[in-house]
């Protein structure tokens, strides 16, 4: 489904991504993890189209998608979250999905008046993320955890086949984690996902496998049983972060 081929990044003198090669089979669901600076977020506006490589490749299905722009990436079943919000703020939970559901539908309706059915179809996916009786309330006055749910459910509403995922439970409760992680992992097991966390139990449940990067570079690669045996992914990562059973 995705098969990213020795690619680089570089911001001025900071190399972001070293050459990183990576593939994911269709309905995988991967996580990508690693210390601050390590190129998660690079990695993952790369895939989006966020951000331009300095080198490398990116196909997506076979087609290479390495130029395409983040518009023509979503057209061809790519969605993503962003590290940082990107919703509408004055916008209600509604009308932000209903707008998300307009785009995939044709991007001219933009300029129309949102029809009845672009809300229907906003109000169900809303409910799926935990946000049923918040339609109304403008996205800048809902809570941080209910902006990242609502911002699932904006990528959920373009109905995509991969879900890029930039640390959707950061600045989240215990309680609001527990409930993204539970709703990510029931969702279709046809789609794509890849998913930067820093959570070690949120990766755990919901990797198939896992990307260690690190300085730019993938260190280790495996199944969650592999990456957290991996002395590597120790030194650098793991043993920081959490006590391995
Ligand atoms: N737009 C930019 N301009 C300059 N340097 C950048 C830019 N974006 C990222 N970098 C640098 O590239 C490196 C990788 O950053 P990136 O945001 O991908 O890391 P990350 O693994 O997502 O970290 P975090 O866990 O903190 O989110 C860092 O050294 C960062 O400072
Ligand atoms: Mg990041």
């Amino acid at each position: 489904m995705i098969e990213i081929r020795d690619l680089r990044r570089v911001f001025g003198g900071v190399v972001a991504l070293d050459g990183v090669t990576l593939s994911l089979g269709e309905g995988e669901r991967r996580a990508v993890i690693g210390p601050n600076g390590a190129g998660k977020t690079t990695l993952i506006n790369a895939l989006a189209g966020e951000t331009t490589p300095t080198g490398g490749t990116i196909r997506l299905g076979g087609q290479d998608i390495t130029r395409l722009r983040p518009w023509q990436r979503a057209r061809l079943g790519l969605a993503h979250v962003f590290q940082r919000t990107e919703l509408f703020a004055p916008l209600s939970a509604r009308d932000n999905v209903a707008l998300a559901v307009a785009a995939r539908r044709g991007p001219y309706r933009l300029f129309r008046a949102v029809p009845r059915a672009e809300y229907a179809e906003a109000a169900a996916v809303l409910e799926r993320v935990g946000l049923a009786g918040r339609e109304g309330v403008a996205a800048r006055a809902l809570s941080h955890g209910e902006r990242r749910q609502l911002e699932l459910a904006v990528a959920l509403a373009q109905r995509p086949h991969v879900l890029l995922l930039d640390e959707p439970t950061a600045g989240m409760s215990p309680l609001e984690t527990a409930r993204i992680t539970e709703l990510i992992a029931g969702l279709d097991r046809a789609l794509t996902i890849l998913i930067v966390e820093h959570d070690m139990d949120v990766v755990f449940r919901l990797a198939d496998r896992v990307t260690v990067l690190h300085e730019g570079r993938v260190i280790a690669d495996g199944t969650a049983a592999d990456v957290r045996g991996d002395v590597r992914v120790h030194d650098v990562y793991l043993g920081k972060a959490v006590t391995v059973a």
